[in-house]
């Protein structure tokens, strides 16, 4: 298959999300890069759609979270239990970073996709590297070593030689980038408009037909 709007080639694309194959269980890493919302908004869209959910969210990602979604709590728990009330999520596996045994850190009991949002490139490396050291990691490595979708969408800029390289092996190694960069073709009025955009591009390449933001054909 190919990812719509790019030039995959197939065998790359074959590891990719399978168009109108939407998954079900979906494990989603939170890292500590900018862009707390686009995390809430895609746990949102995925809950809204049935998805069975997995949720780990990185020690510095913790951070970020409640900084940007200006929760009055530090702690790891309830500043996760913020961003699922701001996602509308009441139901997700909840893991911590340093969970290594935890189910989705082995092949045999993975989910059908994982989705690192939004993914320092700190965290991208890492995992182009293989240099597992927290959950997230892991995961991404499984994913890669499964053949399992892996969608990473990394924020930064500008972005070092080193920070290109990294994207690139993983990229090469099957994993989708999908760049926290929104479009304005579609005319947005609003900061939602905006993560709506990012986080509709995610869906999209999940399989998901029905986006929460319009695409060219309905504003051209
Ligand atoms: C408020 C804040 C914003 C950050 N934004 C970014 C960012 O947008 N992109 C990025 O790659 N790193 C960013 N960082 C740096 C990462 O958090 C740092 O590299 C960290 O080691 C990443 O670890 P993690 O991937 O395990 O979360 C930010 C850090 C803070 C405190």
């Amino acid at each position: 298959m190919s990812v719509p709007g790019s030039s995959i080639p197939e065998a790359e694309g074959r590891r990719g999300a399978a168009r109108g194959m939407s998954p079900r269980s979906l494990f989603v890493g939170v890292t500590g890069a900018s862009g707390a919302l686009y995390a809430a908004r895609l746990l949102g869209e995925l809950g809204a759609r049935g998805c069975e959910l997995s949720v780990c969210v990185s020690d510095v990602g913790v951070r970020v979270l409640a900084h940007e979604l200006e929760l009055p709590e530090r702690g790891r728990d309830a500043v996760v239990g913020g961003l699922l009330r701001a996602a509308g999520v009441r139901d997700a596996a909840v893991f911590a970073p340093d969970e290594l045994d935890a189910p989705p850190a082995s092949g045999s009991s993975f989910p059908e996709a994982v989705v690192v949002c939004p993914c320092s490139l700190a965290t991208a490396a890492t995992i182009a590297l293989g240099t597992t050291r927290n959950l997230i990691h892991r995961v991404g490595d499984v994913a890669l070593k499964e053949r399992r979708p892996l969608i990473v969408v990394p924020r930064e800029m500008p972005l070092s030689t080193i920070h290109l390289r990294r994207l690139l092996e993983l990229s090469e190694a099957g994993a989708l980038i999908v760049p926290a960069m929104p479009g304005f073709y579609t005319l947005p009025r609003s900061v939602d408009d905006m993560v709506a955009f990012v986080v509709g591009r995610v869906l999209q390449a999940l399989g998901f037909d029905d986006l929460p933001h319009p695409r060219w054909s309905d504003v051209r």
